[in-house]
């Protein structure tokens, strides 16, 4: 599968993306999930982590400049990696939402426009 997105910046938010999955997760046993799906005409990226998840009210929170949430203790943070990403996906014309996990898991997904051999503006010139 592809997508179509900016190289450079879809590695700086899945940077963002693991770095929280990687400073958040105070669990013993730390273990990260990053898994990319085609879904229709966009493409999934899910990042997931055993560290105890978002709060639900913290869900919409912790998208807001400067945010920080509950776990924001475990580390340094100026609340502003959350929030650029997700200005960054919907340049792209995607976006970056995190879900409630009742079993206490974190799960962020970042939605990208799926590039298909008829949207490619370079399959007609030949
Ligand atoms: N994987 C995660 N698990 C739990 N909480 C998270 C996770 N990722 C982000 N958060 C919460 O979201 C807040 C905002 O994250 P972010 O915008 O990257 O800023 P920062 O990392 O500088 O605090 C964090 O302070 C933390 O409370
Ligand atoms: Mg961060």
């Amino acid at each position: 599968m592809t997508v179509r997105a900016n190289g450079d910046r879809l590695q700086q938010v899945l940077i963002n993306l693991l770095s929280n999955a990687v400073k958040y997760n105070p669990a013993a046993a730390p273990r990260i999930v990053l898994r990319a799906e085609a879904r229709g005409d966009q493409v999934h990226v899910d990042v997931t982590d055993n560290g105890g998840g978002v709060a639900r009210d913290e869900a919409e929170l912790i998208f807001e400049k400067f945010a920080r949430g509950g776990r924001a203790d475990r580390g340094y943070g100026a609340g502003l990696g959350l929030p650029i990403s997700k200005a960054i996906a919907r340049a792209m014309g995607g976006d970056l939402t995190v879900e409630f996990r009742p079993d206490g898991s974190s799960f962020f997904r970042l939605h990208l426009p799926r590039e298909t051999a008829a949207a490619a503006p370079l399959a007609a010139t030949s």
